[in-house]
Order: structure tokens, then C-alpha cells, then sequence
């Protein structure tokens, strides 16, 4: 087996992208993943295969077909190249994929991407086409949408453990802090800054903002979730080049070796599972990547946790082996994953501020964990000289989870 680096990574900024296609934003987010490489590369002389997620380029854009259109789109035709696809993890499946292709020492180089044109369809539409990520037999057919179940795995959460939506807010407050730092962030203001805007705009006064929070302009989704606790609807792109350790310094002497990958599945149906407040695809994952890496949850000095909704921050904080089970909400409301907290968490914003192009959010967790360990993060730079970091990004309701461990190469 051949060790593996990541030599550059790009995205696009997320949100709203009303005239730009999946494959522009794909070659929008290659282009900064060249600039990222530090001693340049020749996609054309040097990059020998392409693997590209996309959830549901089908129903987004009536668009199959995606390994070899981009390939087209992306100036590499000619190369082997498909698409992977595992829901909302859609793009770190590409990176698995390619993480194996370089490993098995069959390509050297693999370009990397993920992407998702949501913005295509309005809200129920994109809530449908977002749904065949759960089970048409056995769940949907109850009229669940994904707000629905991960509402379940809030409300079990709060019975098990105790606290309640209130104490969840920590995580919306600290992931928009981090989004407003962020100039890729499809919300680039602090809740404060939007109670503030929202009040003038609707002749309304707010306390504080707990009370924008608590009040109807931040409306309840599915109980106990309200809009704020959720990821939003988005456009975007991310892409990575990976390389064989033994050539990657012929593009940078600061690659990020790729140390621990580790996938897991689950039930695709919540009704399988016994316990909805732990994630078992996740809890399989970490184990394998941690053992794979030769480190525990104690060395990890930033991770970027799957946040589609905030519970799922909190649960997999737990999960992933940062704080004990039942204790990732108090940590959350403690500081202890904010930018100065002992475990930073969703550096970037999340999901929740970020945004969520499903299949393009794995590698663009990557590219925070790049920054920060590059010491490249401006003003949401995290203290302390991080070495190791971690991704978690999970496909619907948990039911596939993959985690990957970076670690900071020599300089
Ligand atoms: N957080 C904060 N604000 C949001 C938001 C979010 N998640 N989603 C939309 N908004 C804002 C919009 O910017 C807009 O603000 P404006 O009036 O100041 O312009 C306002 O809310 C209305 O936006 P709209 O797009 O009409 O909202 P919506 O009610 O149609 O959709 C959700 C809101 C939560 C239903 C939608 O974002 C959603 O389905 N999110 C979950 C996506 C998902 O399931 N992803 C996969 C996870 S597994």
C-alpha cells in the first residue's frame, strides 16, 4: 500500500448560484484547487483519474452521466472517471474512493469533487429529492422528510439525556459566529446581526438573541427544530487532488498526509435501529480510522462534524469520542467547541451557516481542516499549532458515515 497526501484543495462559495450549472461550479472550485497547490500541477500531464459525488444530479439538474461530463467539463477527458454517490456524504465517498485508488499505487495523482445544484427545484421539491436518501419502504411511506428524522433523534435525545432545544441553540450561535468569519459561508452574519436586521425589517424588538431565536421569525420546522437549527438549501463545489506521499512533494512540502479512513453503514430506516441518540455507521467508522491512524479522540486538535441539523453535531461530538455519552450538549454551551475551546468543532460555520450542497460537503470539510493545519485559516485561525484534524460526514440519517484523519506533513 502506498501512503497518500492531499496536495490542494478548492470550493466554491455556497449558497444561491442562480446562473452558474453543477459543472461550472465544479470547474469553479478546480480552478482554486490548482492555485491551492503550491508548486502547481498540470491537470492535464498529471492527474490520471477522477471520481466526482453528486447525491442526485438526476433530479437536480435532469443530468446523469457525471463521471465522463466532467472529465469533459473539467479539461481531463479521456481519463477514467464516474461519479460516487452516498447521499450527503457523496463526495467523501470520491475521496474514499480515491484514497484507494492511490493507495492500491494504480494512480499516482486522482482529482477529487463533490457538487450539488439544489437551488433548481423550490423547497418540496428539493425535500423529495432529498428523501430517497431514507427508505421508500419502510419510512417514507409514513411522510417523513429528513428535518422529521433527525426531530426524532432531538427528541430522543432530550429524553435520554435530558436538557432541551434551548440548550441546542449553542450550536447555532457558535456555528453562525464561525460562518460570519468565513468568506465562503452561505450565512456570513452572527444570529445577533440577523435579529437585528430581521427586527428593523419587521418593526419588531428582540431582547436579545434567545429571543429572536425563541420568536416566530425563527419558525419551527419539526419539533423541537426550528429553521435555525437546520442546514439550509444550497449551491457549491469542492475538489482535491491526492497524491502517492512518495511524489507528493513535487507539489508542495506542506502536503496533509492522510493518515486514518474509516467507513461504517447503519439501517437506512430509523425504525431499525434501538437507540437514535448514538450513530453505529459513525461509531464504526471512527474506530477504523482512529486504529488505521494510530491516534484517539485525545489528539485530535479540530474536526469537522456533520451538522445537518444541530442535534447531529452534539450526537456525533459523543460519538466520535470527544466528550462522554450525554455530555456533547453541555460541552457545546461551555465554549468547549468554539474557536477557542479545547475541541474546535466546524471551524468554517458548519453546515448550518456554511451550507450544505449535499454532495459537495465532505470535501469542503476538508478544505477547513487544510486551512487550519496549514495555518491558513485568517481570522477564524484556531491557537495552538493544530497537527491533526478530522472529518465526519455522514450520508441521510446517519446511515452511512465516513471519517477521515489528516495529519500536518513536514514543512
Ligand atoms: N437557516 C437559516 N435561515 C434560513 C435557512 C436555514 N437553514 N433556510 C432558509 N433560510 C432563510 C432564507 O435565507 C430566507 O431568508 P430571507 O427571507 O431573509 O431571504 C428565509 O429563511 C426563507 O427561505 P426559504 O428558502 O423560503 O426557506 P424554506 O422555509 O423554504 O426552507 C428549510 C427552510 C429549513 C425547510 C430548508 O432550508 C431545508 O429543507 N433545509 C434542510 C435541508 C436538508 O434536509 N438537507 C439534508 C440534510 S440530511
Amino acid at each position: 500500500m502506498k501512503k497518500v497526501d492531499l496536495i490542494g484543495v478548492g470550493m466554491t462559495k455556497f449558497g444561491k448560484h442562480p446562473n452558474e450549472t453543477g459543472r461550472d461550479l465544479l470547474a469553479e472550485a478546480m480552478r482554486e484547487a490548482i492555485a491551492s497547490v503550491d508548486k502547481g500541477i498540470d491537470i492535464k500531464k498529471d492527474v490520471k483519474a477522477l471520481c466526482v459525488g453528486y447525491f442526485t444530479p438526476d433530479l437536480f439538474e435532469h443530468q446523469g452521466h457525471i463521471g465522463a461530463l466532467s472529465a469533459e467539463w473539467l479539461g481531463v477527458s479521456g481519463i477514467p472517471a464516474f461519479r460516487t454517490e452516498s447521499a450527503c456524504a457523496s463526495s467523501s465517498a470520491a475521496l474514499a474512493t480515491g484514497y484507494f485508488a492511490v493507495a492500491s499505487g494504480i494512480y499516482d495523482i486522482v482529482m477529487v469533487a463533490g457538487v450539488e445544484k439544489m437551488t433548481t427545484l423550490d423547497t418540496p421539491g428539493v425535500t423529495d429529492a432529498l428523501s430517497i436518501a431514507a427508505d421508500d419502504v419502510f419510512e417514507l411511506a409514513t411522510g417523513i422528510t429528513f428535518p422529521g428524522l433527525f426531530a426524532l433523534m432531538a427528541q430522543e435525545y432530550f429524553e435520554k439525556y435530558g436538557g432541551n432545544w434551548e440548550d441546542l441553540q449553542a450550536v447555532t450561535l457558535k456555528n453562525h459566529h464561525n460562518g460570519a468569519l468565513n468568506p465562503k459561508a452561505q450565512f456570513q452574519e452572527e444570529i445577533l446581526a440577523i435579529a437585528k436586521k430581521t427586527a428593523i425589517k419587521k418593526g419588531v424588538t428582540f431582547k436579545d438573541e434567545m429571543d429572536f431565536l425563541k420568536s416566530k421569525y425563527n419558525p419551527l420546522v419539526a419539533y423541537p427544530l426550528r429553521l435555525f437549527d437546520c442546514s439550509p438549501i444550497s449551491d457549491g463545489a469542492s475538489v482535491a487532488f491526492l497524491a502517492s506521499r512518495e511524489i507528493s512533494n513535487q507539489f508542495t512540502d506542506k502536503p496533509l498526509h492522510i493518515t486514518g479512513v474509516g467507513l461504517g453503514t447503519d439501517t437506512l430506516a430509523l425504525s431499525g435501529r434501538s437507540d437514535l441518540t448514538t450513530s453505529k455507521a459513525t461509531l464504526n467508522a471512527v474506530a477504523a480510522a482512529y486504529k488505521m491512524a494510530g491516534v484517539t479522540s485525545n489528539d485530535i486538535d479540530i474536526a469537522e462534524v456533520h451538522d445537518c441539523f444541530t442535534i447531529n453535531e452534539v450526537i456525533l461530538s459523543e460519538d466520535l469520542g470527544f466528550f462522554k455519552k450525554g455530555e456533547g450538549l453541555k460541552a457545546a454551551q461551555e465554549g468547549r467547541t468554539s474557536l477557542s475551546g479545547d475541541k474546535p468543532i466546524n471551524t468554517d460555520g458548519g453546515l448550518k451557516s456554511k451550507g450544505h450542497p449535499v454532495g459537495a460537503t465532505g470535501i469542503a470539510m476538508v478544505h477547513e481542516i487544510w486551512k487550519q493545519l496549514r495555518g491558513e485559516a485568517g481570522e477564524r485561525q484556531i491557537k495552538g499549532n493544530p497537527k491533526i484534524g478530522l472529518t465526519c460526514n455522514v450520508g441521510g440519517s446517519t446511515a452511512s458515515s465516513m471519517v477521515f484523519i489528516f495529519e500536518r506533513g513536514k514543512k
